[in-house]
């Protein structure tokens, strides 16, 4: 039977949302700020994320699917590509959850062809247990060691990621 743990409240997330803001939007004061979520999971965490930065900035969204795929932009095939123009933008990639660090990789490789002035993670979880590429989270609300967790926008077989909070998903 599938069970849902209580991990972290939407107090919390907010809270600390708020203060990954604060950062963001001291660090980023007159730079061309473009906040580009992964779809899907890190849509409601860049909406809270967007509302509470208090300075200027555009929104992209791309969208990834395999690991493996054929294309010509790395190990990742792009399901959506960025709409706006990044070059000399100071690009902050928003993810729900980096993990073995496969994706933010090549994400990183991919942005970094579009010749941007900067190119930063910002992630609502660092997750460690299965990290297999070193990467450099530069702001990341939550630091767990393992398990595999759901909700506010997290998902298991698309399934979850509308619940507010976030939990511990045990099958
Ligand atoms: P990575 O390329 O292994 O770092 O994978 C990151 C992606 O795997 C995330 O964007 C999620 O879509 C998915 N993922 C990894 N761990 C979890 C989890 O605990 N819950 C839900 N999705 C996860
Ligand atoms: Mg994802």
């Amino acid at each position: 039977m599938t069970k849902l743990i209580p991990m972290i409240s939407a107090e919390e997330i907010q809270i600390k949302i708020k203060y990954a803001a604060e950062l963001i939007s001291r660090d980023y004061k007159n730079k061309k700020l473009v906040l580009v979520g992964i779809l899907k999971g890190s849509i409601i965490f860049l909406s809270d994320l967007t509302r509470e930065i208090t300075i200027e900035h555009e929104i992209d969204l791309v969208g990834t699917s395999s690991y493996s795929g054929t294309e010509t932009t790395g190990s990742i095939k792009f399901t959506k590509l960025p709409d706006i123009q990044l070059e000399g933008k100071d690009i902050l990639i928003v993810e729900d959850i980096v993990d073995t660090g496969t994706t933010l990789t090549a994400l990183m490789r991919y942005f970094q062809t579009l010749k941007p002035a900067s190119v930063k993670i910002c992630a609502l979880i660092n997750k460690n247990e299965r990290r297999e590429l070193p990467i450099d989270v530069h702001y990341s609300c939550f630091d767990i060691e393992k398990g595999f967790i759901v909700g506010y926008g997290l998902d298991y077989n698309e399934k979850y990621r509308n619940l507010p909070a976030i939990f511990d998903l045990k099958l």
